[in-house]
């Protein structure tokens, strides 16, 4: 990660004049040329500002081309940045935002690499958590979320066999959905009624977060195979349809879903530290990005990292199972104060 220099961002202030001065006349003539302006870098955090930029590039790109840039101004508008912590990759990003950037250090003054989490959203992971809790269902919609769960679990079964770091990977790209959409439709619901939430759209979201930062560390261990990527898009296509519709009809049947995956979830976790102990998984080092996000010591192993998403697991169960609790007493969500930083 690079930041920009003084110097560079003189330079930059000034092309970002050029650009914006060269679109304004391209949008105004309705003149979009598709020579591509070589795009300048400039380094930024956050995913959110990143994708931002990076989508800036491409609309610079097409519509830049009008200006008269010369070959040396473009190349001193450059500066290189690295993308995605220690996966170095350079990656051009043109801005006229002018977006400053910004540094991150970690607590020992260390430059912060991760672009997907700052140090404020790392923690220590729960391990006193109970991770035997079962909700035993009572109601029929209990049941029959229940044996959702558990009908889907065969065929998951038969699938991954005994590959437990491809199985945590592939899984984790499902389980990351139900938050966002839960999410989202609390956030739709706030606007639509005029009413607060209760905190659960933070809550329901920091879950999707936490389970993509799950998705993010087995990424580490263990690479997608081509159809395993076609499979994820698929099931998301599925899935997220699916949960959707579920959350808008029954949200407490949705989230009694969401409670029962994740136990199955803590079942499969303890599964896979079985493989690791018994030596049929290589416990290896755990990956920077998990030292990081939990906070573990350096000297952490793979076992550590499971043993902190298992936790993790738990309390999206307890989260879950709460919140459909809540709708099946007759009540709503933003009656009770929602987990917002339950780890
Ligand atoms: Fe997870
Ligand atoms: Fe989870």
């Amino acid at each position: 990660m690079m930041m920009a220099s003084r110097g560079g961002a003189t330079k930059l202030a000034s092309s970002m004049m050029l650009l914006s001065r060269s679109f304004s006349a391209a949008a105004a003539r309705g003149m979009f040329v598709k020579e591509a302006v070589p795009a300048r870098v400039t380094a930024f955090h956050g995913d959110a500002v990143r994708g931002f930029l990076v989508r800036g590039s491409e609309f610079c790109c097409r519509h830049g081309s009008t200006a008269s840039f010369s070959e040396k101004d473009q190349q001193q508008n450059a500066q290189l940045v690295s993308e995605g912590g220690d996966k170095e990759e350079k990656q051009e990003i043109v801005s006229y935002w002018g977006v400053p950037p910004r540094k991150v250090t970690k607590e020992d003054g260390t430059e912060w690499k991760w672009k997907s989490f700052s140090p404020w959203e790392t923690y220590s992971a729960d391990l006193s958590i109970n991770l035997t809790k079962h909700h035993s269902p009572v109601t029929f919609l209990d049941r029959m979320a229940y044996w959702t769960v558990k009908s889907l679990r065969r065929p998951v079964d038969l699938f991954f066999q005994k590959r437990y770091g491809c199985r945590a990977m592939m899984l984790e790209t499902v389980a990351a959905v139900p938050g966002m959409v839960g999410g989202m439709l609390l956030h739709c619901r706030s606007l639509r009624k005029f009413e607060h939430s209760g905190g659960w759209i933070k809550a329901l979201i920091e879950e999707a977060e936490n389970e993509r930062m799950h998705l993010m560390t087995f990424m580490e261990v263990a690479q997608p195979r081509w159809y395993e990527r076609a499979l994820v898009f698929t099931v998301q296509g599925v899935f997220f349809n699916a949960y959707f519709l579920g959350y808008l009809i029954s949200p407490k049947f949705a989230h009694r879903v969401v409670g029962y995956l994740e136990e199955e979830a803590i079942h499969s976790y303890t599964e896979f530290l079985a493989e690791v102990d018994g030596g049929n998984i290589e416990n290896v080092p755990a990956p920077a990005i998990a030292i990081d996000y939990w906070r573990l010591p350096p000297e952490s192993t793979l076992r550590d990292v499971v043993v902190a998403v298992r936790a993790d697991e738990a309390h999206h169960r307890d989260v879950n199972h709460f919140a459909s609790d809540i709708h099946f007493q007759g009540r709503e969500l933003k009656e009770a104060p929602a987990p917002v930083g339950y780890h």
